[in-house]
């Protein structure tokens, strides 16, 4: 049967599912591909709209994203996964606790926040999605690559993320834009949830201030924080040691439950 996501996988043992922000696609976490498959059954997946995945129906919400990762999981014959959610990917991660909370050992929420949209937000996802639709995708790319990563970013990291948002479709941008505005607020969801949490972000991060990460972390009792200095929004891009040190913590506290 053909898998519901592309998606690229590699190692064994605790099943880790990394997912990709927005507008994003898989590439993102190639450092960490090429480094947790030493600890851990890596997967990281296309998320539908983005990279080589099929096309979105026209609003595309987290919790359709969170299905789809669902199939792709079954796909696989993995029953339960440290779920691993970058910005987007956290909202994605975060949906998955509400819907399918039975399909996760953990979470890794990084750059990421539990409160929902404003209607100010909201009115600008909308701008974002018709910008897409009328204009294209470049320009969104050129706009958000100084908020993505802080100033002194190593440029080869810079272009490649540059790149990466610049090739993405401009129907998969519309329609998570969309669902990003259809987002709830998680943070009773996290009060409630017993799973082992980290938290990560960075003291440079624009796009999703440390505050709301300290809020997840507060609502998240027992949760972990990690909050790398001089780290913008690409947390796995701009420190990928510090990042891999916090997953790995975690997925050591799943080999090893208290
Ligand atoms: C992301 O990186 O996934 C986005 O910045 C998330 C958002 O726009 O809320």
């Amino acid at each position: 049967m053909a898998s519901p996501l592309p998606f690229v996988a590699s190692g064994s043992g605790v099943p880790l599912l990394l997912v990709h922000g927005f507008p994003h696609d898989k590439s993102l976490w190639s450092p960490q591909m090429r480094t947790l498959y030493h600890h851990a059954h890596v997967i990281a997946p296309d998320l539908r709209g983005f990279g080589g995945a099929s096309s979105p129906p026209t609003v595309m919400t987290m919790e359709q994203h969170a299905a789809d990762l669902v199939a792709l999981l079954d796909h696989l014959g993995v029953e339960r996964a440290v779920v691993c959610g970058l910005s987007m990917g956290g909202y994605v991660a975060q949906a998955l606790l509400a819907e399918h909370p039975d399909r996760l050992l953990g979470l890794v929420l990084c750059n990421t926040k539990a409160t929902a949209d404003d209607p100010a937000a909201r009115d600008g996802r909308e701008a974002t999605a018709v910008r897409a639709l009328n204009e294209g995708v470049a320009g969104i790319a050129e706009g958000m690559i100084t908020k993505m990563v802080a100033p002194g970013t190593a440029p080869e990291v810079v272009q490649e993320v540059l790149e990466m948002m610049a090739r993405q479709r401009p129907e998969g941008v519309a329609a998570s834009a969309r669902g990003m505005a259809l987002r709830h607020d998680r943070l009773e969801l996290l009060s409630a949830s017993t799973l082992p949490i980290t938290i990560i972000t960075g003291d440079a991060d624009v796009l999703i201030p440390m505050s709301e990460s300290a809020a997840m972390h507060r609502a998240a009792t027992g949760s972990t924080l990690v909050t790398i200095p001089g780290v913008g929004h690409l947390s796995n891009r701009e420190a990928p040691e510090a990042f891999d040190r916090a997953v790995l913590e975690l997925l050591a506290r799943i080999d090893r439950p208290s």
